[in-house]
């Protein structure tokens, strides 16, 4: 791990090494707790700038209140704490992980009265799904296990515990040798990758499954999705099935730790190297992070 000098937590920086927590953490035990994953990136002009900072912090807060986890400090108070943060470790490129969740000091599965501890973690990390990925695309596997669901424990929130669902598939998927995991819900339509969002082109039009289908309301796809429209390519928000990705042209996922990464097979059916349209979108997007293109430049928080 890139590790830096200093974490946000509670209110304050704190040596790297002092950011801990009691084995009793409550959340450690029930996975209690909600996060985000952002990325700030080091544009042409060699400022620091991260990617949809206060949509991801918002995105935190609306996890929260699913939960019914009332947050100690207001979106305003994380996104200047994350600036803060990247500031004071000086560097310019990082994944950024907020968290909040049930602290130490109750061990009852009733979180009510338990202290909610934040942290902003920054770290250095490179290519989610490996350079290979994103020049020449995954193989990706449609999991055995379903994707959790609204009345289990809701997709829509970004929480700790949903995450085991997300690690039973991946984890199957590599065991298998695949790179990454597509997850169906229970009605057999697909959601969303273990970490990320999924669009087919079909016929020239962008296809990814509506959020009422279980996908997590990536703020990379709502990116790509006004990307694709700019460039003029029709996007539609519709349920898929496994074989409309055997059959599609052209596939790829979408995220803030993957970007955005072509997939060249799914449960071996051939979709092939990366087609034109996902690689004007990569294009678009990277150049995007970058402050290169006027339009989206409102999506950079210059830290
Ligand atoms: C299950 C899941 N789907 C999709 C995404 C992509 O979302 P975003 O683009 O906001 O990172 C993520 C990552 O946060 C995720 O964990």
């Amino acid at each position: 791990m890139e590790t830096v000098d200093y974490i946000w937590k509670n209110g304050e920086l704190v040596e790297w090494e002092d950011a801990t927590v009691h084995v009793l953490t409550h959340a450690l035990h029930y996975g209690f707790g909600v996060f985000e994953g952002i990325r700030c990136y080091e544009t042409s002009d060699g400022r620091a700038a991260v990617f949809r900072l206060g949509d991801h912090m918002r995105r935190l807060e609306r996890s929260a209140k699913i939960h019914l986890i009332d947050l100690p400090y207001s979106v305003g108070d994380l996104v200047d704490a994350t600036k803060t943060t990247i500031e004071r470790n000086g560097i310019k490129e990082c994944y950024i992980r907020p968290i909040a969740f049930s602290g130490y000091g109750n061990m009852g599965l009733n979180p009510a009265g338990s202290e909610i501890d934040v942290a902003i973690a920054i770290w250095g990390w490179g290519t989610y799904l490996g350079e290979e990925g994103v020049e020449h695309g995954v193989r990706a596997k449609v999991s055995s296990f379903k994707r959790l669901d609204a009345n289990i424990l809701p997709p829509a929130s970004k929480a700790c515990g949903n995450y085991v669902n997300s690690i039973l598939a991946k984890t199957e998927a590599v065991k298998a040798g695949y790179d990454e995991a597509i997850l169906l819900n229970h009605a057999g339509f697909v959601t969303d990758g273990s970490g990320e969002n999924i669009f087919i082109v079909d016929d020239g039009v962008l296809v990814t499954p509506p959020t009422s289908e279980g996908p997590l309301d990536g703020i990379t796809r709502d990116s790509v999705m006004q990307i694709a429209r700019d460039l003029g390519y029709e996007v539609r928000e519709e349920r898929l099935v496994r074989s409309d990705l055997y059959l599609a042209d052209e596939a790829f996922f979408t995220g803030t730790a993957a970007e955005v990464v072509p997939i060249k097979e799914v449960d071996d059916r051939r979709i092939g190297e990366p087609g034109p349209i996902t690689k004007k979108i990569q294009e678009t997007f990277f150049a995007s992070l970058r402050g290169d293109v006027e339009r989206y430049r409102g999506w950079l928080e210059y830290v």
